[in-house]
C-alpha cells in the first residue's frame, strides 16, 4: 500500500487513486515492442524522455506496472507515452488497417511504425502540423531502423489535418491530434477531415468515449446497436464496432477514462459511474 504525496489525486485527472492499492501484487506490462527505439531528446519545445516507473490504467485492462516508459511532452503536456491505454486506445485501428492508411498526428511515430508492421499495408501517409516533431522522429530515425525496410511504407507530410487532401484513395483514416482522450466537437472534426480525405473507414482516437457520451446523453444503454446507430448520426464510416466485446469494453473505457466530461444535461446512470461524476457528492 502507498500514501500519496499530496493525498489522493483528482477523480478528473489522469493520475490513478492508488491508495488501498497493493502495487507488488498488480500485473507488470508486457511492454511495447518498439520501447527499445526511443531514446531521450529535445527540441525546442518537445522532450522525449523515459520514466523507470509508473502504475497505470489501461483503457480496457485494468491498473498495471510499467516499467521504462517512453514519453513526449510540451512543456507540462504528455502528448504520448508506451502505456496499456495509448496502445489499447489505437489498437483496434491498427489492427484492422489495409491497403493506404492516413493517420493525422505524428506524436512519436508509434501508431505509424506499428501500421507499418501490418501484412495488409501499402502505404501509411502521416499528416503532421509541427515542423518541430517531424524533426524530433527524424532524429529518433524510428521508421529508418524497422527491419525489413518496413519504414519505406511511411511518408510524413507536413500539413493541417483540416486542410489536407491525399493524392490517392484512402482506405483507413486513423485522427489522433488530441491532447486529451475526451473533448468536445471531435466527432465534428474528423467529419472535417474525412470529408477532404473519403476513406473508407475511420477510427478516431477516443471514438468509444465520444460514441458512449453521446448515447448516454439521449437516454440511451450502450450496446452493439445503440454504438452502430450513433457512428450512423456522426456520419463517419467507423470501423471496430464488430470487435469481439465492443460494447462491453467500451463501457469499461467510459468508466477508467471518462472522468466526468459528459455531455450536458447527461444523466448518468450508476453503472457507468466513476469517481469523477461523484464530486459534486463529496
Ligand atoms: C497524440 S499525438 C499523436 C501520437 C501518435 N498517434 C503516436 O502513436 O505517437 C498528436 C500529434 O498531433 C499533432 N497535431 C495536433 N494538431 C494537428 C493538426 N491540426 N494537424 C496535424 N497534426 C496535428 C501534434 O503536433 C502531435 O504530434
Amino acid at each position: 500500500m502507498v500514501d500519496q504525496i499530496g493525498g489522493r489525486p483528482d477523480p478528473r485527472s489522469g493520475i490513478p487513486d492508488l491508495t488501498d492499492v497493493d502495487i507488488d501484487s498488480l500485473p507488470d506490462w508486457q511492454g511495447d515492442p518498439l520501447t527499445v527505439y526511443y531514446e531521450p531528446m529535445e527540441t525546442e519545445s518537445w522532450a522525449l524522455t523515459r520514466c523507470p516507473f509508473v502504475v497505470a490504467m489501461g483503457y480496457f485492462t485494468g491498473l498495471q506496472r510499467v516499467w521504462n516508459m517512453p514519453v513526449l511532452t510540451r512543456g507540462t503536456d504528455v502528448w504520448m507515452s508506451l502505456v496499456p491505454m495509448e496502445v489499447e486506445s489505437q489498437w483496434i485501428g491498427i489492427d484492422n488497417a489495409s491497403g493506404h492508411t492516413v493517420i493525422c498526428g505524428l506524436g512519436m511515430g508509434w501508431s505509424a511504425a506499428m501500421t507499418a508492421f501490418h501484412p495488409l499495408i501499402e502505404r501509411v501517409t502521416v499528416v503532421e502540423r509541427d515542423p518541430e516533431i517531424i524533426e524530433l522522429n527524424r532524429r529518433i530515425g524510428l521508421f529508418d531502423r524497422l527491419p525489413d525496410g518496413l519504414g519505406d511504407k511511411i511518408t510524413v507530410v507536413q500539413g493541417d489535418a483540416f486542410e489536407w487532401t491525399p493524392d490517392a484513395p484512402v482506405d483507413l483514416l486513423m485522427p489522433d491530434i488530441w491532447l486529451e482522450v475526451v473533448s468536445d466537437g471531435r466527432a465534428d472534426e474528423t467529419l472535417r477531415m474525412q470529408q477532404n480525405i473519403g476513406a473508407k473507414g475511420v477510427y478516431f482516437w477516443g471514438q468509444e468515449l465520444e460514441l458512449a457520451r453521446h448515447i448516454v446523453r439521449n437516454g440511451q444503454p450502450i450496446n452493439d446497436a445503440t454504438l452502430a446507430e450513433q457512428a450512423g448520426k456522426f456520419g463517419l464510416p467507423l470501423i471496430g464496432l464488430d470487435t469481439e466485446d465492443y460494447a462491453e469494453n467500451t463501457k469499461t473505457a467510459v468508466k477508467q477514462w471518462m472522468k466526468g466530461r459528459w455531455l450536458e444535461g447527461t444523466n448518468v446512470p450508476d453503472e457507468l459511474r466513476s469517481p469523477a461524476d461523484d464530486m459534486e457528492r463529496r
